[in-house]
């Protein structure tokens, strides 16, 4: 039996109780956060208390994140996940129960806080080194995806639109732009240049996707941050997702059409290569004390 975390107590998964009147369950009003673990050691965790702390202040939520680093290591380690390769801990904070009504709730209300932590594994070598495939779902979320919320029926749905036609993940699409996956930041390779969406109300603005425009940069790979049209993805050398699960993710097929020359591009590939240098920089730092 797993251990969550719920409301400032650790316990057996099936001893947690949330109240029917939570506003994160009838409203969809609250926030989440996947945070990696690479044996027990956080990657990219003061990025994600930051994105965090933005959309708290968006919802106008009052919490405050300075224990939640501490609770996180806790939940990895009460649920032995400390020496796990890959693990994640999923946050989720909502503004509380209370009787549903579409505003606010008036008087003191405390927000919901849910954690719990699991482990999840990359792709085996012979499955990465082929690709992965997607399909093209119109994109019909509201226009601030940048903020995390809770609310992913509209991805949930183009994910699914998308395992149904047999693609391993979807495509975005709005106003001819090709603008993310359903949980994960969509990129290109046009030539020497890698191309990825700009940090708008449209997209989430990825902790993966941050690093990795580092590591493009740092590499003196030439990156642009523009939107990428439906139409230039016929002719994308490479194609690529990006995420906290997926790390770097490539593409070989869109739509049944083959990307470039199929397979994993070279582009792809060196980022790949240099996101899990990076990770292993980060867990060597933890280990010497962080310098
Ligand atoms: N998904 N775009 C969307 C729509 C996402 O849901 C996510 C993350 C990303 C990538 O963000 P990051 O690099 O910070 O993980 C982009 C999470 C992991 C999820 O829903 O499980």
């Amino acid at each position: 039996m797993s251990i969550v975390f719920l409301n400032g107590e650790y316990m057996p998964k099936d001893e947690a109780k949330i109240s029917p009147d939570d506003r994160g369950f009838l409203l969809g009003d609250g926030l989440y956060e996947v945070t990696p673990f690479y044996q027990g050691v956080p990657f990219g965790l003061e990025d994600h208390l930051r994105r965090l702390m933005r959309g708290l202040c968006w919802l106008r939520i009052d919490y405050d994140v300075s224990g939640i680093e501490a609770m996180h290591r806790e939940l990895v380690a009460r649920n032995s996940l400390s020496s796990s390769d890959r693990s994640m801990v999923y946050m989720q904070i909502t503004r509380g129960a209370a009787p549903r009504t579409h505003y606010f709730p008036e008087g003191e209300v405390k927000p919901t806080i849910y954690s719990y932590t699991k482990e999840w594994s990359r792709p085996r070598d012979e499955v990465w080194n082929r690709g992965f495939t997607a399909k093209t779902v119109p994109d019909r979320r509201w226009s601030r995806v940048d903020i995390k919320t809770i609310c992913l029926l509209p991805n949930a749905l183009a994910f699914q639109a998308a395992k149904d036609e047999g693609a391993d993940d979807a495509i975005l699409v709005r106003d001819g732009v090709a603008i993310e996956g359903a949980h994960q930041n969509f990129w290109g390779v046009f030539g020497d240049t890698v191309v990825t969406h700009p940090i708008t109300g449209h997209i989430l603005p990825g902790i993966t996707r941050g690093i990795v425009l580092e590591e493009a940069r740092e590499a003196g790979m030439k990156v642009e941050e523009r939107p990428i049209q439906v139409e230039e993805l016929g002719f994308a050398d490479e194609l690529f997702f990006t995420g906290t699960t997926g790390e770097v993710r490539p593409i070989r097929e869109v739509d049944g059409l083959k990307v470039g020359k199929g397979g994993v591009g070279d582009v792809t590939k060196t980022l790949s290569d240099l996101f899990l240098e990076r990770v292993e920089k980060v867990k060597a730092s933890e280990r010497t004390g962080g310098s």
